[in-house]
């Protein structure tokens, strides 16, 4: 009851208090209301229909716009192409350019004209001479163009200039240097170009300088170590080279370092001390040409939650210091020179989820430590140096485990049996090019929750099970090169189980399958999009259910033994991008419907037995004659003309 009085009280006096304002009828002055009516002229089109409503004198009542109680000036406009309404959030479209004649509200301190697409123009080069009182310039995701004005350096006050996503070019001015205050600017995306000038490290009110996604060239400020305020560092999807300035480790308060993606070199500069960048959790310097070793020191980054180092150069072992590191959660060490052993300290990170180091030279055994990693989700090992012979059994009882990746890890033997967990938690697991026989065992269809099986190039054997048609969460299947036998349509069964499961990989290809052609397609509708059953045995008709699969990008049925008229059906798959089926024994001619395959942009039916002219027209008038040679009597562009 008080509460509700007291804010009647508030409610009431706020009204009093406007009354008494320079606005007190929402005018705002002829100055402001020009300036905004300037910059509606310059919209063409607003598919929120905010700026419709834009008419009359009473510009401070005027949706986006706020006004200064006091002045009756402008000072925030504020039109975001993301709007949320009640249940939605969505996202409007501006068509239009953005007026100079913005530069007349002289009291503005917020822009928001982020997100709307199809804003274009310059920012007006006398922005930091007009709008001085400036503190938030929103401009990302339009299609602004030009160079980020010298002005905007006057500009003491900005506190967050937000610019990605557009089309800017240009250097960085210089006078960049001059915004003391800045504490947010994020300028991804854009097509800026040219060097990061030294002055950024003027910039010492820096809290977040996002550079993301542009073209810069030339080297990381040295002084860059300077900005002691900073807490998020993105410069990474650049063109940055030179080496990462060893007075980056002077960023104290830095939290979020994203260098990934550019093309440093020389080596990863670690801090000497425990209280350099006490609190740096996220580092990001994958795809990159660092060099040297990962240095003992790098433990010093005691925050370090996820750290990327992929991608790079760099040798010499993983230090044993980095079990100190206990906060770590994923570390990446892929595509690197790294050799030695996992050093046994790695047993102690707790917190571990995901353990990648693929591509190594990295020798086994692993330190049985590892066993105490009990949060452990996602492991890959695959093309290191290891050896294993078998997959370590500790490894399998890991209880959160449930992505394994050990391709090319010297696997031998039968698919073990240890793998067979109930109920299974294995998601994905990879064992391919490892030296794996007998056969495929029936087991499998109790990892019910698997969604990829990769054991290609291995030596297995004999027919695919039956029971893999339970496996209802499977999405990509890769058998390629083994010695598999029998029916293929096992794999379709599964389709016509559960037809809206995700199953959209198949790669059955270079195996000793014969049968089953068939039972593509049959049943419900299905949603493969890529089937590769090339390098088998299969003979027989291709079977016009095969318009069910409608999702196929990509079918490879190439060097069978498959006979008959290639069906009318296959011009029913228009998503279809690469067709393969060279190397068979199709006869009759090439479907006129094939003309409406409008995608395709790989098409082989050499070698085959078929006759007439190929139709014409696109696409099929943009493949080569290798596309359709060796046929008993294919005619008509591009082979030579039909004769009459
Ligand atoms: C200006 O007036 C509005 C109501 O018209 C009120 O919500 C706002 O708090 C006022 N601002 C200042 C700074 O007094
Ligand atoms: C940066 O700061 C230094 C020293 O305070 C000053 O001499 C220099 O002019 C500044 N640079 C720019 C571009 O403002
Ligand atoms: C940023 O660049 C990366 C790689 O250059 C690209 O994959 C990504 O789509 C880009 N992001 C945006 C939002 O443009
Ligand atoms: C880091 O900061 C300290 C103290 O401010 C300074 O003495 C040192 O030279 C800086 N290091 C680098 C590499 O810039
Ligand atoms: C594991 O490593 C392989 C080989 O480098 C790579 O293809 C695969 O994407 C990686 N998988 C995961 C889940 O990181
Ligand atoms: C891998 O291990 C097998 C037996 O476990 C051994 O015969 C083979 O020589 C080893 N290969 C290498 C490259 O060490
Ligand atoms: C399966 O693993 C091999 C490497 O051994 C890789 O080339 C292939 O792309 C993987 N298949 C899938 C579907 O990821
Ligand atoms: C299908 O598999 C064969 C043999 O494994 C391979 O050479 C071919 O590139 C694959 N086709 C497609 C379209 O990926
Ligand atoms: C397949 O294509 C034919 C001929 O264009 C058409 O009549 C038929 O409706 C299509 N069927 C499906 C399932 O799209
Ligand atoms: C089509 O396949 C044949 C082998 O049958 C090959 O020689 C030719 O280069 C292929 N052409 C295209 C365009 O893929």
């Amino acid at each position: 009851m008080q509460h509700q009085l007291l804010s009647v009280l508030i409610v009431l006096t706020v009204y009093a208090a406007s009354l008494g304002a320079a606005n007190v009828h929402g005018i705002c002055t002829p100055q402001d209301l020009k300036g905004l009516t300037g910059f509606k002229a310059g919209i063409r089109l607003d598919t929120s229909g905010r700026l419709e409503k834009w008419v009359g004198l009473k510009c401070c009542e005027w949706e986006g716009i706020s006004c200064d109680n006091a002045t009756g000036r402008v000072t925030e406009i504020r039109l975001p192409g993301f709007i949320s309404t009640s249940d939605d959030v969505y996202q409007s479209e501006i068509r239009g350019w953005l007026s100079p004649s913005i530069t007349l509200l002289s009291s503005l301190e917020v822009i928001d004209l982020g997100g709307l697409m199809n804003l274009a123009g310059t920012i007006p080069p006398s922005i930091g001479f007009c709008l001085q009182k400036l503190r938030k310039v929103y401009l990302y995701g339009n299609q602004i163009s030009g160079m980020l004005p010298e002005s905007i350096g006057k500009l003491w006050r900005l506190e967050e200039l937000l610019l990605y996503e557009n089309k800017l070019s240009g250097s960085l001015p210089p006078s960049l240097g001059n915004l003391r205050n800045l504490n947010a600017m994020i300028m991804y995306s854009n097509q800026f170009s040219g060097t990061v000038p030294d002055s950024f490290t003027n910039l010492t009110g820096l809290v977040h300088l996002d550079l993301h996604n542009n073209s810069f060239i030339g080297a990381i400020p040295e002084k860059i170590g300077q900005l002691h305020n900073m807490k998020e560092l993105d410069l990474s999807n650049n063109f940055l080279g030179g080496r990462i300035p060893l007075s980056i480790t002077n960023l104290t308060a830095i939290s979020v370092l994203y260098l990934d993606t550019n093309n440093l070199d020389g080596e990863i500069p670690s801090p000497s001390r425990l209280d350099q960048m006490p609190s740096l959790s996220f580092l990001r310097l994958h795809n990159n040409q660092l060099t040297g070793e990962i240095s003992p020191n790098f433990a010093n980054l005691i925050s370090l939650q996820r750290v990327s180092l992929a991608h790079n150069r760099l040798k010499g072992s993983i230090p044993s210091s980095l079990g100190a590191l206990s906060a770590l959660t994923e570390l990446y060490l892929d595509d690197n020179h790294l050799s030695g052993i996992i050093p046994e300290s790695m047993g102690q990170l707790s917190q571990l989820l995901i353990l990648s180091i693929s591509n190594n030279m990295i020798r086994g055994p692993l330190p049985q430590e590892m066993s105490s990693l009990f949060n452990l989700q996602i492991i890959n090992l695959s093309f290191n140096q290891f050896n294993f012979s078998s997959i370590p059994q500790w490894l399998l009882r890991l209880p959160s485990l449930s992505q394994i990746y050990m391709a090319g890890c010297g696997i031998q033997g039968e698919i073990p049996e240890s793998l067979k967990i109930m109920p299974s938690p294995i998601q994905e697991l990879d064992l391919s090019g490892n030296h794996l026989t007998g056969n495929l065992p029936s087991w499998l269809g109790t990892l019910t929750q698997l969604y990829l099986l990769n054991l290609s190039r291995n030596s297995l054997v004999a027919d695919v099970p039956e029971s893999i048609t339970k496996l209802n969460a499977l999405g990509v299947l890769d058998l390629h090169s083994n010695k598999l036998t029998g029916n293929v349509g096992q794999v379709f069964k599964m389709e016509q189980r559960f037809p809206q499961g995700p199953l959209t990989y198949i790669d059955l290809s270079d195996n000793r399958f014969t049968e089953g052609i068939e039972q593509i397609g049959i049943g419900a509708e299905c949603g493969v999009q890529s089937l590769n059953l090339s390098c088998n045995f299969l003979s027989g008709r291709l079977p016009t259910t095969i318009k069910m699969c409608s999702s196929l990008k990509s079918l490879d049925l190439s060097k069978n033994n498959l006979g008959f008229n290639l069906p009318d059906a296959l011009a029913n798959l228009s998503s279809l991008e690469v067709l393969k089926l060279q190397r068979n024994r199709f006869t009759g001619s090439i479907p006129e419907g094939f003309l409406k395959l409008s995608k395709l942009r790989d098409l082989n039916l050499s070698n085959n037995l078929l006759v007439g002219q190929i139709p014409a027209g696109k696409p099929l008038a943009n493949f080569p004659g290798s596309s359709f040679s060796g046929n008993t009597g294919l005619c008509g562009k591009p082979l030579n003309p039909c004769k009459r």
